[in-house]
C-alpha cells in the first residue's frame, strides 16, 4: 500500500494521472495537495471526490508550514510534484510567480519529504520524490537532431528557465544527500482537462465559438505532441522502476507544425459539428517573444530500461480529444467563466 503525495493534482496531468493510478491500483492512498490557482480545479475530480482512496488538501508547494502538516498526518511514499505555473505566454507577463512557485515551492516540497524521509542521513527504504519537467528546459531543435537527457541545459522562457531551476535543485538534492528522485522531462501533452490558454483547448474553444484562432508568427514551429494517458503510464513506471538519480525522457514521437494542428481541429469541428467553421478564422498574429522553433524528444532511455513508448497516434489522439471537449461543453465553459475573458482579451484583443 503506498501513499502518494501528488501537488497540483487539479491541473490538467495531475488530474489525469490520479485517474491513472485509482484505475490501475485499488491499495493506494492519494494525497492531491494543490492550490486551486486559476489552473486548478476541483472539478476535473468529481468522479473520485468520494474514493476512500482519496483526499484533497488545499495547500501551497511555498507553504512549510502546511505541507509539514500533512507528512505529519501521513506516512508519504511517493512525491509526484506537477505544482507549477506553466504557461509560457504568462511567464513573459509576469516572471516572479514562476520563481516562487516552480523554484521555490518545489525547494519547499524537497526539503520537507527529506525531513521526514531521512533517519541520521540514511533515507528509508521505499521513498522517491518525482519532479515533473519540461523537455523546454533543453531550448530549441534546429531542422534536426533531439532531445537527449544529455543535452545541456538552455531554457530561453522565464518558464522554462524556472523549470531548468528546480530540476538543478531536484539534482542537487540526490548529489548532496542521496535523496530517491527522478526526473521526468516529456514533451507537449494533450488530452482531456487542458486549459484552454494552451493551444489545443484554446483552437478547439474557438472553433465552438466561432473566434479567431491566433497563430503565432508563422505557424510553423514544431511541438512533440504526448498523448496524457501515454505520459501518465511512464510517469507511473518511472515512479516504481526508474533508477533513483536518474533523469527520463517523455516524448509522443508525433511532431508536428502549429498550423498542422489548427488546421487538424478545424476541419474535424467543420466536418463533424459546425461547416460554417473553416479556416478563415486563422489570424496569424505578433510571434511570441523569444518563441522555440522546434522540440522534439528522443525516449531512447526510457524505451530500452522501462520499455515505454508512446502507443497513441496524434491521428488518434486527437480525435479522442476534440470529441472530450465536445462532449464536456459545460465543463470548458466553466473554466472561461469570470477571469479567463480578462485574460483572453488582453492576450489576444
Ligand atoms: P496546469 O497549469 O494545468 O496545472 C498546474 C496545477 O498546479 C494547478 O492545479 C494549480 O492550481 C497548481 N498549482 C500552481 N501553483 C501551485 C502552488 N504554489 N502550490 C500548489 N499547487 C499549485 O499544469 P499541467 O499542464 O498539468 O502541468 C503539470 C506539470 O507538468 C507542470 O510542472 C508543468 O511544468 C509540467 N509540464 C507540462 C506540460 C504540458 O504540456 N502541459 C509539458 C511538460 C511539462
Ligand atoms: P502552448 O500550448 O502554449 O505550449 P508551449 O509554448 O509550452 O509549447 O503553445 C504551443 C505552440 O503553439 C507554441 O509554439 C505557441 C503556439 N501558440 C499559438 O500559435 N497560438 C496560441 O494561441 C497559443 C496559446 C500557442
Amino acid at each position: 500500500m503506498k501513499t502518494y503525495l501528488i501537488t497540483g493534482g487539479a491541473g490538467f496531468i495531475g488530474s489525469n494521472f490520479i485517474y491513472y493510478i485509482l484505475k490501475k491500483y485499488k491499495d493506494v492512498k492519494i494525497i492531491n495537495y494543490d492550490k486551486l490557482t486559476y489552473a486548478g480545479n476541483l472539478e476535473n475530480l468529481e468522479s473520485v471526490s468520494d474514493n476512500p482512496n482519496y483526499t484533497f488538501v488545499q495547500g501551497d508547494i511555498c507553504d512549510r508550514d502546511k505541507l509539514n502538516a500533512v507528512f505529519e498526518k501521513y506516512d508519504i511514499d511517493y512525491v509526484v510534484n506537477f505544482a507549477a505555473e506553466s504557461h509560457v505566454d504568462r511567464s513573459i507577463k509576469n516572471p516572479e510567480i514562476f520563481v516562487t512557485t516552480n523554484v521555490l515551492g518545489t525547494v519547499t516540497l524537497l526539503n520537507t519529504a527529506k525531513h521526514f524521509w531521512t533517519e541520521g542521513d540514511d533515507f528509508k527504504a521505499g521513498k522517491k520524490y518525482l519532479q515533473v519537467s519540461t523537455d523546454e528546459v533543453y531550448g530549441s531543435l534546429g531542422k534536426d537532431g533531439y532531445f537527449t537527457e544529455s543535452t545541456p541545459l538552455d531554457s530561453h522562457s522565464p518558464y522554462s528557465s524556472s523549470k531548468a531551476s528546480a530540476d538543478l535543485m531536484v539534482k542537487s538534492y540526490y548529489d548532496t544527500y542521496r535523496m530517491p528522485v527522478n526526473i521526468t522531462r516529456c514533451s507537449n501533452n494533450y488530452g482531456p482537462y487542458q486549459f484552454p490558454e494552451k493551444l489545443i483547448p484554446l483552437v478547439i474553444n474557438n472553433c465552438l465559438n466561432g473566434r479567431d484562432i491566433p497563430v503565432y508568427g508563422d505557424g510553423l514551429n514544431i511541438r512533440d505532441w504526448l498523448y496524457v494517458e501515454d505520459h501518465c503510464r511512464a510517469i507511473d513506471l518511472v515512479l516504481n522502476a526508474g533508477r533513483v538519480g536518474q533523469v527520463y525522457n517523455i516524448g509522443g514521437h508525433n511532431e508536428r507544425t502549429n498550423i498542422h494542428i489548427v488546421k487538424t481541429i478545424i476541419s474535424y469541428i467543420h466536418d463533424h459539428v459546425n461547416s460554417s467553421v473553416d479556416e478563415k478564422l486563422i489570424k496569424y498574429v505578433q510571434d511570441r517573444k523569444g518563441h522555440d522553433r522546434r522540440y522534439g524528444i528522443d525516449p531512447s532511455k526510457i524505451k530500452g530500461e522501462l520499455g515505454w513508448y508512446p502507443e497513441t497516434k496524434f491521428e488518434d489522439g486527437i480525435v479522442e480529444t476534440i470529441k472530450w471537449y465536445l462532449d464536456n461543453r459545460s465543463w470548458m465553459d466553466n473554466v472561461t467563466s469570470g477571469d479567463y475573458q480578462k485574460y483572453y482579451e488582453k492576450m489576444y484583443l
